[in-house]
C-alpha cells in the first residue's frame, strides 16, 4: 500500500513538475513573444527592402513617428534622420533670417511641400562626418534645437542648418518622394 502511495506520489509530483515546466515553457514562450512584438516595429522600419540591397533607394513607414520624435534608419551604408517636426519647430525655422545662414536654406527648401513637417537629411556631420545627435529620444539637440555633433560642437537647428560650430553645411537632405501618407522612398 505504502509502495503504491509513494508510486502515485511520484506520478503526482512528476505530472506536477510536468506542469509546472509547460508553464513555465508558456511564460516564456509569451515573453519571447511579447518582446518579439515589441522590438518588431522598430526593426521593421529599419529592415532593407529588396532596393536597399541594391542600394538604389529605400522605402521607410513614417506612420508612427509621432510629432516631435525622429527616427534613425540607413540608405546606401549611410545614417539617414527622419524627423516630424512639431508645429512649433516649424515656426522657430521660419522665424531664422536666412540671409545670416551660413548655408542659406529655408525649411520649404528642404521639405516636400505640404508636408513641411518632415524633415528627412542625412546624419552625417558636414565638418568631418560624424553623426550628430538629436534624433534619438533623451538625446541632445544642440543649441538650436535641432542636432548636435558632439565631435568638435557643431549646432543644427529645427531645419538641420549648421547654426554654430566648424560645419560648413547644413546637414544634406537626399532625395525623396512621399509614396503615400505614411510612406516614403529615400533615393
Ligand atoms: S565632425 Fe561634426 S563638428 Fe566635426
Amino acid at each position: 500500500m505504502a509502495t503504491v502511495e509513494t508510486a502515485d506520489t511520484a506520478v503526482a509530483e512528476e505530472s506536477g513538475v510536468r506542469r509546472r515546466d509547460f508553464i513555465n515553457i508558456a511564460a516564456v514562450s509569451f515573453a519571447g513573444a511579447g518582446a518579439v512584438a515589441t522590438v518588431f516595429p522598430l526593426v521593421n522600419q529599419m529592415n532593407p527592402s529588396a532596393d536597399v540591397l541594391a542600394l538604389a533607394s529605400i522605402e521607410v513607414d513614417i506612420s508612427a513617428i509621432e510629432a516631435g520624435q525622429a527616427i534613425k534608419t540607413s540608405w546606401r551604408k549611410q545614417p539617414i534622420f527622419i524627423r516630424n517636426l512639431t508645429a512649433e519647430e516649424i515656426t522657430e525655422a521660419n522665424a531664422v533670417d536666412v540671409a545670416e545662414l551660413r548655408d542659406p536654406e529655408t525649411l520649404a527648401e528642404r521639405t516636400t511641400a505640404g508636408k513641411e513637417n518632415w524633415l528627412i537629411t542625412l546624419g552625417v556631420c558636414t565638418h568631418l562626418g560624424c553623426v550628430p545627435l538629436g534624433a534619438a529620444q533623451g538625446e541632445i539637440k544642440g543649441e538650436f534645437g535641432g542636432y548636435f555633433c558632439p565631435c568638435h560642437g557643431s549646432h543644427y537647428d529645427t531645419a538641420a542648418r549648421i547654426r554654430k560650430g566648424p560645419a560648413p553645411a547644413n546637414l544634406e537632405v537626399p532625395e525623396h518622394e512621399f509614396l503615400s501618407d505614411t510612406v516614403v522612398k529615400i533615393g
